[in-house]
């Protein structure tokens, strides 16, 4: 069996001062904890014949279940989270499933990390909004690439009152965000009264880099 993919530490990342963000997130992949589900959610799936391969980049990859979706896709996957022990539980999936040649795993805050530009074939971030991180995420696509993006809106907070507001997406706003790319794909379930499926807070989208596309020129929200 090959040797278990290493873990680069970005110089964003402490391992003196864990960050609180880091913490929090060890403790609950230590604890077994998966957010969400184990599985890649049906939108995504159904999406699936968009995904012609190439490098791929998983933003807050968490344990990983996207990374390795990717990785049976045939992708050469960058998976990027603050949490040490969810990318270590990702780097033995990945061992044990014979694709660690094909991934590299990074440990870095989001806050401050950025992808390098004309980069990737497709970047992908699921559950989680740092909304300063989506003018990079744009410029790290490739001509032609692939944006992905699902988490959760506003209609969250009914059920969770407890998560933060600006932690969630504003109803509509991924389209207005992504307005200058070419919009292939987009869902936004909202939450009826008698629901209590947080899949029905979710907003989803995938776009296309056109390759005339300037970063430079596109409005940011
Ligand atoms: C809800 S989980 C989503 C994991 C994965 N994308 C998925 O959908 O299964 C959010 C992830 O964001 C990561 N995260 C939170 N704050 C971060 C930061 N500042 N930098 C990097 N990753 C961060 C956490 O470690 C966690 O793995």
């Amino acid at each position: 069996m090959p040797p278990l993919p290493p873990i680069l530490r970005h110089p964003s990342v402490n391992p003196d001062q864990p960050s609180t963000a880091q913490l929090r997130w060890d403790s609950r992949y230590q604890q077994g904890c998966t957010p969400g589900h184990d599985k890649v959610s049906a939108w995504l799936l159904a999406h699936e014949h968009l995904l012609t391969g190439g490098r791929a980049l998983d933003v807050a990859c968490g344990k990983g279940r996207h990374s390795l979706w990717l990785l049976r896709l045939g992708y050469e996957v960058d998976a990027v989270d603050i949490s040490a022990a969810g990318l270590q539980v990702l780097a033995q999936q990945a061992q044990e499933r014979g694709f660690a040649e094909r991934l590299r795993l990074t440990q870095a805050d989001l806050r401050t990390w950025r992808p390098a530009a004309k980069s990737y074939d497709l970047v992908l971030m699921t559950r989680y909004l740092n909304r300063s991180l989506w003018p990079a995420l744009i410029a790290a696509l490739k001509p032609e690439g692939l944006l992905v993006y699902r988490s959760f809106h506003t209609d969250l907070h009914r059920l969770r009152p407890d998560f933060q507001l600006d932690h969630m997406l504003q109803p509509g706003e991924l389209l207005l965000a992504f307005s200058g790319l070419e919009m292939l794909a987009y869902e936004e379930r909202r939450l009826s009264a008698d629901s209590s499926d947080s899949e029905d807070c979710t907003a989803s989208i995938i776009v296309r880099r056109p390759p005339s596309f300037n970063p430079e020129n596109h409005r940011e929200v």
